[in-house]
């Protein structure tokens, strides 16, 4: 697992609200999460298997909710917004809108996984797993601004097809609108 963070996560991460709390989806071995909390942001991470987070356990910046998203189980963080909301190498589809639903005013969605086209180069090569195209711009459709998106061929870390986006929630509105 990587361990490095994203680039796309270190490009718009600085945009978040100083100070505003994090939610790091799917956190894994926390890397986003350790990039926002060094930069002086609350941050929780979710994740089934928190084996990769355990020196963070007693770390007062950082909430851990271990939590199998994908069991049919309601959403582990109801009624809670965030400066921003991360995701990246992660997609279960029937939670993608309690993940935007988790962007406060004003918040961020920072989300990079792999796309359709990715089956050429290795896994996930399942559809399930794969982004459509323009699938988190869908996502975000109304109430939020698209500071950037794209889906695109890349080489490193290795190559694969990505979809990603920035795009952050309008100042005074809580839900999504379509
Ligand atoms: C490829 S890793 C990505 C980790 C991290 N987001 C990153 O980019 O470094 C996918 C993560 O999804 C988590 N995951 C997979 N299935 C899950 C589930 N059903 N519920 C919660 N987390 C899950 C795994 O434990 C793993 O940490």
């Amino acid at each position: 697992m990587a361990v490095e963070p994203s680039a796309w996560i270190t490009r718009f991460g600085p945009a978040v609200a100083s100070g505003g709390a994090v939610l790091d989806v799917a956190c894994g071995g926390g890397r986003h999460t350790r990039w926002f909390a060094a930069r002086g942001h609350p941050v929780t991470a979710v994740d089934r298997d928190l084996c990769g987070m355990a020196d963070l356990v007693d770390d007062e910046r950082i909430e851990l909710v271990a939590h199998d998203l994908e069991d049919g189980s309601p959403w582990p963080l109801p009624d809670r917004t965030f400066a921003a909301v991360v995701v990246t190498n992660y997609l279960w589809r029937p939670i993608l809108a309690d993940v935007v639903r988790s962007v406060g005013p004003g918040g961020w969605l920072l989300y990079e996984t792999f796309a359709a086209g990715n089956e050429r180069f290795g896994h996930p090569t399942n559809p399930e797993f794969l982004l459509r195209p323009g699938e988190l711009l869908e996502a975000v459709h109304g109430g939020f601004r698209v500071v950037a998106y794209e889906d695109v061929i890349v080489d490193q870390p290795r190559p694969a097809a990505v979809q990603r986006i920035a795009a952050t929630r309008d100042h005074g509105r809580g839900e999504h609108h379509s």
